[in-house]
C-alpha cells in the first residue's frame, strides 16, 4: 500500500460523512506484557487502514470541512526524541510523517491538546469510535466539554457525535486492489508454511515442532506474526476448536489439525489443513475426511455475488447431516436431524467469516435485518468441520478425530478466486506431499 492509497481510502471516507464534518481516528499504543517488556506492537486496524503510520500513539484527524478543499489530514505523532530512540527504536516525528505518509500536516503529540480543540471547532459533527480506545475517549470527552464550556460561547462544538465503523465497516467489506495484493501474498505463505509443517510431521515429534515450523515460515517470509494463536492439535486435540497448548506428542494414526494464518502488513490468512502424523489416512479418518472436503466443495458452488452466506452454511449443514447419517453417527431423517439441530454434536461452529484486517474481520452479516448478499471484493472464509468427541457415543472407531478444512474465498464478478487454493488438501495430495517427506 502506498500513499496513493491510502490517500484514497481517507477520500472515501470524507465524502462518506456528513458536510462539515471531522473524524478522529486513533492509533493503538503499546501494552504491557509482564515487568517492563511489551507485547509486540499491532496497529489498530482502522488507524492502519486509512494512513498505515506504524507507531503507537498517534492519531489522524479528517476533515471535510467546506474551508478545506479536497479535505484535511492531520497526523499527530510522537516527537523525536534521541534517547527515547536510544532505547525503544526510531520515530518518524512530524516532519519525516509528513514527507512519507498520506497526509497534509503532522503535529508532534505535544500539541494535540490545543491544535485539536481549534481543528474540532466549528464542525457540525464528529466522527469517532466511542468504546473503541479508552485514552480517546477521555481525550474527544474533553475535547467536546472544552468546546462547549469556552467563554462566552465563542467556540462551536460538534452537535453530534456518529459512529465511525458505521462507514470504515462498509469500506473494508470490499477489498480494494492494493489490499488484494497484500492478501494473497499473506494467503501464499501460510500455504507455504501448512505445507511445510505437513512435510515435518512424523510421530514422536511434538504439536509445538509443527508450530515453530509454521512460525519460522511465516518470518522466513516477512511476516514476522501469525494473525491469531496458533492452532496445533493432534489426536483428541483436534476436538478442541481454540486448542492452543500444542504442547502433546504426535502419534501414529492420529490425525492432526492445524489452523495458522500469518499477518503481513496488518492483513490475516486464516488457513485449516488436517493430516494424518504418518502420512496415511485410515479408512474412518478417510470416510469423515472425504464429507468434511465435499461439505466445502459443495458450498463453493453457492459462494458468489448475490448470494449470501447463510445460503452457503445451510448448505454445509445437509451435506455434513446427510454424510453422518450415511456413515451411521446420526440416526433418521435428514430433515428430522437438521430441524432438531443433531448434527451440533459433531459441527458445532459458524461456516464462515469475512477476512481482512481483523482475522474475523468488521462487517455486519445482515443489512436492514435481512442476510447481507455477497458482493465482488469481500473476502471470507468457507471452514466447515466435523469433530468427534472421545467419549461421544458412536461407534469407536470414529472417537477422537477432528477435521476442519479451512479456505480464503475472494468474491470476484464471476464467481470466486481461492486465496488458498496452494495448500493441499485432497487426499491424495496430501499424502503424495507427506510421503515426499523432507
Ligand atoms: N482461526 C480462527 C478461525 O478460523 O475463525
Ligand atoms: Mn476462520
Ligand atoms: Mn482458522
Amino acid at each position: 500500500m502506498n500513499t496513493t492509497d491510502f490517500s484514497a481510502s481517507q477520500q472515501r471516507l470524507m465524502k462518506a460523512m456528513s458536510p462539515n464534518s471531522i473524524a478522529i481516528v486513533p492509533a493503538a499504543s503499546l501494552v504491557t506484557r509482564s515487568r517492563d517488556t511489551e507485547f509486540p506492537f499491532r496497529q489498530d486496524s482502522y488507524f492502519q487502514y486509512l494512513i498505515g503510520f506504524p507507531e503507537p500513539d498517534a492519531y489522524l484527524v479528517l476533515s471535510n470541512h467546506c474551508e478545506y478543499k479536497g479535505g484535511l489530514s492531520v497526523l499527530f505523532c510522537l516527537d523525536k526524541d534521541p534517547l527515547q530512540e536510544i532505547w525503544h527504536g526510531r520515530r518518524f516525528g512530524p516532519k519525516q510523517a509528513k514527507e512519507q505518509f498520506a497526509i497534509d500536516m503532522a503535529f508532534a503529540l505535544d500539541e494535540l491538546d490545543d491544535k485539536l480543540l481549534a481543528l474540532v471547532d466549528g464542525h457540525e459533527h464528529l466522527y469517532f469510535a466511542q468504546g473503541h480506545n479508552p485514552g480517546a475517549d477521555e481525550l474527544v470527552f474533553d475535547v467536546m466539554q472544552a468546546l462547549r464550556d469556552a467563554p462566552k460561547q465563542s467556540k462551536q462544538a460538534p452537535t453530534s457525535v456518529i459512529d465511525i465503523r458505521l462507514i470504515l465497516d462498509e469500506m473494508r467489506l470490499i477489498k480494494s486492489d492494493a489490499e488484494l495484493e497484500i492478501m494473497r501474498h499473506a494467503a501464499a505463505i501460510a500455504c507455504q508454511a501448512h505445507i511445510r509443517a505437513m512435510k515435518f510431521s512424523e510421530a514422536g515429534k511434538n504439536e509445538y515442532h509443527l508450530e515453530a515450523e509454521i512460525h519460522h515460515e511465516f518470518a522466513m517470509q516477512g511476516a514476522r506474526h501469525p494473525a491469531y494463536g496458533t492452532i496445533v492439535g493432534s489426536g483428541d486435540n483436534a476436538c478442541i476448536l481454540h486448542y492452543t497448548e500444542n504442547n502433546q506428542t504426535l502419534a501414529n494414526g492420529d490425525l492432526v489439525l492445524i489452523d495458522a494464518g500469518c499477518e503481513l502488513q496488518g492483513y490475516a490468512a486464516d488457513i485449516t489443513r488436517t493430516f494424518p502424523v504418518s502420512g496415511k489416512f485410515s479408512e474412518a479418518q478417510k470416510q469423515l475426511y472425504e464429507l468434511v472436503l465435499k461439505a466445502q466443495l459443495q458450498t463453493f458452488s453457492v459462494i458468489k455475488a448475490n448470494n449470501t452466506i447463510q445460503q452457503a452454511s445451510d448448505l454445509a449443514i445437509e451435506v455434513i447431516t446427510q454424510g453422518l447419517i450415511e456413515l451411521g453417527i446420526l440416526q433418521g431423517e435428514l430433515a428430522d436431524n437438521i430441524e432438531q439441530l443433531t448434527y451440533r454434536e459433531f459441527y458445532m461452529h459458524g461456516l464462515s467469516h469475512w477476512l481482512g484486517l481483523d482475522v474475523h474481520d468488521v462487517g455486519h452479516y445482515k443489512v436492514n435485518n435481512e442476510d447481507r448478499a455477497l458482493k465482488a471484493g469481500m473476502v471470507l472464509t468457507v471452514e466447515p468441520g466435523i469433530y468427534i468427541a472421545p467419549d461421544a457415543k458412536v461407534d469407536s472407531k470414529w472417537q477422537g478425530i477432528g477435521i476442519r478444512i479451512e479456505d480464503n474465498l475472494l468474491i470476484t464478478e464471476s464467481g470466486y478466486e481461492n486465496l488458498t487454493q496452494a495448500a493441499p488438501k485432497t487426499i491424495a495430495d496430501i499424502e503424495s506431499i507427506m510421503s515426499r517427506g523432507n
